[in-house]
């Protein structure tokens, strides 16, 4: 039961001390959020464990983001996911040959223009070495205006890649909504050499399975059955979303937007279901609602963390065995590295 677990995953925690740091995403359960040493979005995950020292980095969360991790640790810190399922469809929709392959046709379609991409940080360690070998670099949903501003004022064009919404709702942003071509690479009449040539930014065609569930009807109903009640949505929300809602942050802003809120103000709230389980819990003198009701769904990727694996890598590693290490391989971890710290110099 999830005492006997719970004091088991202590117990290892404890033996283990120093030598090792969980890491939580928002969009955790609370069974793992509860043991974390820190909670938080991508962007403050990473810089986490750029400072952590202990020897074992154990991550809850997702694939990219433990892949990140390694990346950004010292080479004798270990990396463990404590699921290998835990992946996310959104960074398999871009995979680095799959852009190779488009970035020869986005280039000549373009052929005097410096085009720098951009990966949203939910992509994997290729593709992240392929952004920095073209002079390019990561972002995340906190930072992504700011990785359009630094690349614009190096090159001509972005491709951004694989979050087609974040990179619109960033484009409007940026003021610069009338300049966005799509690249859809499963379509042969989605990807259009012309609009290319016209524009300033080019959206790869991926998206958040969770995120793109939330519609305009969703706001609607519950701005009819909460007045007052105010909406944030994540940026991987489509943009009419965006524009329905009060405001759009990543997750790190709604936390504190939530956290600013004053007692009795209602907020609801746009994203993953965990985290608005979680910020209920978490504010209980504001009333936050998930913006969608039964209908919000939780990520089917970060879902795989389950807390009997968490018990099971923590006390493998008591027992001196490495479980589900997560290594990027040598030749792309110092390009994918240099992407990622061009986002954390932005
Ligand atoms: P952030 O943690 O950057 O807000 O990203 C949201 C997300 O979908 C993570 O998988
Ligand atoms: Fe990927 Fe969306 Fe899940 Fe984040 S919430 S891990 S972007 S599928």
């Amino acid at each position: 039961d999830e005492a006997e677990r719970t004091a088991r995953i202590e117990a290892a925690l404890e033996e283990l001390g120093d030598d090792v740091v969980v890491l939580g995403h928002n969009y955790q359960r609370r069974e793992i959020v509860e043991h974390a040493d820190f909670i938080g979005d991508s962007y403050q995950l990473s810089k986490e464990a750029a400072e952590a020292d202990a020897k074992y980095v154990i991550f809850g969360g997702v694939t990219f983001m433990a892949e990140s991790a390694d990346i950004i640790t010292d080479d004798d810190q270990t990396v463990i996911l404590p699921s290998m399922e835990a992946s996310c469809p959104m960074a398999g929709m871009a995979e680095a040959l799959q852009v190779d392959a488009a970035w020869a046709e986005i280039t000549a379609a373009a052929p005097d223009e410096n085009i720098i991409p951009i990966t949203y940080m939910n992509s994997y360690a290729d593709l992240k070495a392929f952004c920095a070998s073209q002079g390019g670099l990561v972002c995340t949903s906190s930072n992504a205006h700011r990785a359009f501003e630094w690349a614009f004022e190096r090159g001509d064009k972005v491709l951004f890649l694989p979050d087609k919404h974040l990179g619109e709702n960033t484009a409007y942003r940026l003021g610069m909504e009338d300049a966005i071509a799509e690249w859809d690479p499963w379509d042969p009449e989605g990807k259009d050499a012309d609009e290319v040539a016209q524009s300033d930014i080019v959206l790869w065609d991926g998206y958040c399975q969770v995120h793109e569930r939330f519609r305009v009807d969703h706001v609607e109903q519950i701005r009819e059955a909460n007045p007052g009640a105010k909406i944030i949505v994540h940026p991987e929300c489509r943009r009419e979303v965006v524009e329905a809602a009060d405001k759009a942050g990543s997750t790190a802003e709604i936390c504190r937007t939530v956290e600013e809120a004053d007692p009795g103000d209602t907020w609801a709230i746009g994203t993953e279901i965990h985290l608005t389980n979680h910020l209920q819990r978490w504010h209980p003198d504001v009333n936050v609602l998930p913006l969608c009701g039964d209908a919000c769904m939780d990520c089917n990727a970060m879902r795989q963390i389950d807390p009997n694996y968490l018990t099971w890598v923590l006390e493998e590693l008591v027992a001196g065995r490495e479980r589900n290490v997560i290594e990027v391989a040598p030749e792309e971890k110092e390009l994918a590295g240099v992407a990622l710290e061009r986002m954390l110099e932005v």
